[in-house]
C-alpha cells in the first residue's frame, strides 16, 4: 500500500506516539488541578508550548492550543472580527484559501462584514499591489495562507506581513500545510496570527494551535474556564499537546534534510509523468511551492476514475475535484488559477511525506501509464 496523500493527513510519528502515551496512563491529571496529579502534567504543557514556539518563531506565551487547524482559523478570523468590529468591517482574504477561512468569512459576510477576496494569477499567487490597493480605512484583517493545500504554492508571506504591518492591519496566516515543511518565523514575517494543525505533521488528529502575537485583540470562540490565558476555554488535550510539541521538535531538527529528500523524490515523479505524458499539465508555480506536493492535470481523464484505479493498484492520492450530491464540482482553487474546467476535472494531487520512498515513486511511475491508457481507451 502506497500512501501519497500526506497533505490530507499523516500517520503519527512513532516517537510522537511514545511521547504521548504516558499522558493517557499514569500522567492523566487535569493541568488546572493544584495537587500532584495536576502538577505532573502542567510542566509538559509548557514544554510543548516552547517546542511549538521554537518551530514557528514566536514566544511560548503566544501559543494557544486548539482542537484543529479549522478551529484555529475560525478563532483568528471571527475572533478579530468580533474584537475590532468598532474599528472597521472589511476583511481581505484570497480566492484560494481553505474552507476553514473561506467559510468563516462567508459567515461574517452574512453578519454585516465586507469581504474582499483577492484573485490569484495562473501560478496561484496573489498580487501584492492588489493587496496594497485593497486595504482601506475599514480594513481590520488580512488572512492569507502560507502554502496552498491543493497545489503546495507558497504565498509571499513576508511581503504580505510587511504591507499589513505598514498599513496597521492584522495579518493572519493559515500555515496548516506549511508548518514543518517550510521555514516559518512569525516575528520576521510580520505574522500576527498563525494557524497550525497537528495531524499534518506527525501528531494525531484533534490538536492544533493558533499563534496569537502579543498585543493582538481577539475575542475567544469558546467561553468557559480560564485555560490558555483566557483565549480558549476547555480542559486541555494534554496528550495531543505533548504530541504536537514532540512533532514540532522533530520537524525542527529534520525539516531541512527531509525537504530536500522529498523534493528529489517529488521531482522524480513529476519528471517521469511529464516525460511519459507531455500533455499533462502542472498546476501551480514550478518552483515556488512546497517540496512535497505536485498537482497535475491529465487531459481527457476524470480525476476520480484515475484516483479509483490508482487505489485499486494500492496507491492513495487525492483529486482536485469534489463530487458532491451527484454533481462533479471542479476545485475552486484551480478555477481561481484559470485552469479550464475540463482540465481541472482531470487533476490529481500527489503529496509526499516522511514514509515516502524512491521505490514507491518507481512503482507509481510503473503502474500509471497502463492505467491512463486503459482509461483513455474506455472513453
Ligand atoms: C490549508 C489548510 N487549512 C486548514 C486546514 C484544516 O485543518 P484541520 O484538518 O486540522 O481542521 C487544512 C486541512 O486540510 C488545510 O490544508
Amino acid at each position: 500500500m502506497i500512501y501519497m496523500d500526506y497533505n490530507a493527513t499523516t500517520p503519527v510519528h512513532p516517537d510522537v506516539l511514545e511521547a504521548l502515551l504516558p499522558y493517557y496512563k499514569e500522567s492523566f491529571g487535569n493541568p488546572s488541578s493544584i495537587h500532584w496529579a495536576g502538577r505532573m502534567v502542567k510542566g509538559a504543557l509548557e514544554e510543548a508550548r516552547e517546542k511549538v514556539a521554537a518551530l514557528v518563531g514566536c514566544d511560548p506565551v503566544e501559543v494557544v492550543f486548539t482542537s484543529c487547524g479549522s478551529e484555529a482559523d475560525n478563532m483568528a478570523v471571527k475572533g478579530v472580527a468580533a474584537a475590532l468590529r468598532g474599528k472597521g468591517n472589511n476583511i481581505i482574504t484570497t480566492a484560494v484559501e481553505h474552507p476553514a477561512v473561506l467559510n468563516a468569512c462567508l459567515y461574517l459576510e452574512s453578519n454585516g462584514f465586507e469581504i474582499t477576496r483577492l484573485r490569484v494569477d495562473r501560478h496561484g499567487i496573489v498580487d501584492l499591489d492588489e493587496l496594497e490597493a485593497a486595504i482601506n480605512e475599514k480594513t481590520i484583517l488580512v488572512s492569507a495562507m502560507f502554502a496552498n493545500n491543493e497545489t503546495g504554492v507558497l504565498f509571499p508571506v513576508a511581503e504580505i506581513g510587511e504591507i499589513a504591518a505598514r498599513r496597521g492591519v492584522y495579518f493572519h496566516c493559515d500555515a496548516v500545510q506549511a508548518v514543518g515543511k517550510a521555514p516559518i518565523d512569525c516575528r520576521e514575517m510580520g505574522i500576527r496570527l498563525l494557524a497550525l494543525s497537528g495531524h499534518k505533521l506527525g501528531a494525531p488528529k484533534g490538536i492544533g494551535a493558533l499563534i496569537v502575537r502579543k498585543g493582538v485583540k481577539l475575542h475567544p470562540l469558546i467561553h468557559g474556564g480560564s485555560q490558555e490565558r483566557n483565549r480558549r476555554a476547555g480542559t486541555e488535550n494534554v496528550a495531543g499537546i505533548v504530541a504536537l510539541g514532540k512533532a514540532c521538535e522533530i520537524a525542527k531538527a529534520e525539516m531541512a534534510a527531509e525537504s530536500s529528500r522529498l523534493k528529489t523524490l517529488r521531482d522524480r515523479l513529476e519528471h517521469g509523468i511529464l516525460t511519459e505524458f507531455p500533455d499533462v499539465r502542472l498546476n501551480g508555480h514550478p518552483e515556488n511551492r512546497l517540496p512535497t506536493t505536485t498537482n497535475l492535470s491529465f487531459p481527457r481523464l476524470e480525476a476520480d476514475s484515475l484516483l479509483l484505479n490508482l487505489d485499486l493498484a494500492g496507491v492513495a492520492v487525492s483529486s482536485g475535484s469534489a463530487c458532491s450530491s451527484g454533481t462533479l464540482k471542479t476545485s475552486p482553487v484551480l478555477a481561481a488559477m484559470g485552469v479550464e474546467p475540463a482540465l481541472a476535472r482531470g487533476s490529481v494531487r500527489f503529496s509526499l511525506g516522511r514514509g515516502t520512498t524512491e521505490a514507491e515513486m518507481d512503482y507509481v511511475l510503473d503502474v500509471l501509464p497502463g492505467i491512463i491508457e486503459r482509461l483513455r481507451e474506455q472513453q
